[in-house]
């Protein structure tokens, strides 16, 4: 073990090689190039015995580690969404790590309570939410999702379900065809089953159809089936397709069914005034999600969680033993009861470091500047003779393919497409993911890390352009 002096160097070290990291993260290979069992086997099976210095650990950080990372803080990562952060983010989280805070009950640290409190009004009141709502926050969306669905398990049984178990209803959960994995995990977590989740079709911009919402509905009612809840998505994960929320919100209401809304990546973009038209209709939601963690250079984990019926989300996972009772309980927030876990990190306080760093002005201007590095793409790829969008831009996420001339077979163009990631991605001077619209292999590049660059942009699609000519194709 060190001791404090030891600590203070190293420390002064390590913040040298993360300043290091970032100024020349541009050399690293942005996907990592190994392959299963590279860094396993270079791990020794058993756990020392004696203690070792920090130095050694650190050397083999660089020598073991680094090579097995793929680069999420790289400007030129364009994949999945970004999990972007930033230095004020960074610079939180070690305060974060070094009061080593478990944020269960107020008690157990009042600032860290009060200040995600805070934390969770501002958030209100930069994206345009309900004053009402009452926000907590959860690890990822994903659980946040899965403890809306808790919720209004518990409020449509009268609490009943948390006590007795299932009856024989049948529950059914409506999202679209587009909606994001999280939503059928959650299902099957909370005991629903997974085929009780109906997805919805979508119309040619993959935004559900509404139509289809109604249908679904009146149709599990003829049968007999119980319709819960449906999960409306801002910013679906393959093209950040925008689902109609004011005529879903609209339908929620006249079945009486608790309407979630996922905006996990696009939620970020309402701080933007010019794109709160996708919360037309939000005071008629129950429930809302959205990820600092994605593209608001807020570190990984940091999920905002926001609910209309406070009462029903504590009812739901409120539990007190004995050694858990507290004197101020009722007159403050304790946030074990507002979600699944018990133990919670000190997550608000990155928050309030990259707010008050940046200031909205400056959050706004950076996403701003990152729509506008997609939008100028957008126009090459629609101007490139060989290259296609395959469905138009909402945000900053581009999906397009390569299809040179001559070549109109789907699949032909799929194996050409799959191809052409593999190479760009193999240069390792870029990274970007893919997913299937419509049965056709999209190229998914999404423009959201927080120091890219328009210089960085050019590069990703010179690379792209080269490698179409090493597959043999004229550009
Ligand atoms: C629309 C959408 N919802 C949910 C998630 C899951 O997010 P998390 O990793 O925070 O659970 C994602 C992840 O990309 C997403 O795109």
């Amino acid at each position: 073990m060190i001791d404090s002096n030891e600590f203070r160097k190293q420390a002064h070290i390590f913040a040298d090689w993360m300043a290091d990291y970032f100024e020349g993260i541009d050399k690293f290979r942005v996907k990592s190039g190994v392959k299963p069992d590279d860094i396993l086997k270079q791990l020794p099976p058993d756990p020392p015995d004696k203690p070792e210095n920090i130095q050694d650990i650190f050397n083999d950080f660089q020598k073991i580690i680094i090579p097995g990372i793929t680069h999420w803080q790289s400007p030129s990562f364009f994949a999945y969404f970004p999990a972007n952060s930033s230095y004020p983010s960074l610079l939180a989280e070690m305060l974060t790590a070094t009061l080593g805070v478990q944020g269960m009950i107020w008690e157990t640290s009042p600032a860290a309570t009060e200040l995600e409190e805070r934390m969770m009004d501002w958030l209100k009141k930069m994206t345009g939410l309900p004053s009402g709502f009452h926000g907590v926050i959860q690890d990822t969306a994903s659980t946040a999702t899965l403890t809306a669905l808790l919720t209004a398990r518990e409020k449509i049984s009268s609490f009943k379900i948390n006590e007795e178990g299932f009856d024989n209803s049948v529950y059914r959960i409506y999202c679209s065809t587009e909606t994001h994995s999280s939503i059928e995990k959650g299902a099957k977590i909370a005991g629903f089953g997974k085929k009780n989740v109906v997805k919805v079709r979508t119309n040619n911009r993959f935004e559900m159809d509404v139509d289809g919402l109604r249908q679904a509905i009146e149709s599990d009612l003829a049968k007999g089936y119980n319709p819960l809840c449906i999960i409306a998505t801002l910013g679906t994960t393959g093209s950040t397709a925008v689902d109609p929320l004011s005529e879903i919100a609209a339908i929620a209401a006249q079945y009486k069914v608790w309407l979630h809304v996922d905006a996990a990546f696009a939620g970020t973009a309402l701080l933007l005034e010019e794109y709160r038209w996708m919360i037309k209709g939000i005071e008629k939601v129950d429930s809302f999600v959205f990820n600092p963690h994605k593209w608001m250079f807020t570190n990984f984990d940091c999920s905002a969680y926001f609910v209309k019926d406070k009462e029903a989300l504590i009812n739901t996972f409120s539990i007190t033993p004995e050694y858990l009772r507290t004197k101020t309980a009722g007159r403050v927030n304790d946030y074990r009861d507002w979600g699944i876990q018990l133990g919670r990190r000190f997550r608000a306080l990155k928050l309030w470091f990259v707010i008050r760093n940046f200031g909205v002005e400056g959050l706004k201007e950076k996403i701003r500047f990152h729509i506008s590095l997609a939008k100028d793409l957008e126009q090459k790829i629609n101007e490139s003779m060989n290259f296609e969008m395959i469905t138009p831009r909402t945000l900053n996420l581009l999906c397009f393919r390569f299809k040179p001339d001559g070549i109109t077979e789907n699949e032909e163009l799929n194996r050409l497409n799959e191809k052409l990631l593999e190479a760009v991605n193999a240069t390792g001077k870029m990274f970007i993911s893919h997913t299937k619209l419509n049965g056709i292999y999209t190229l998914r590049m999404v423009i959201g890390q927080t120091n890219v660059t328009e210089g960085h942009v050019e590069k990703a699609w010179q690379v792209l352009k080269d490698r179409v000519r090493s597959l043999e194709f004229e550009v």
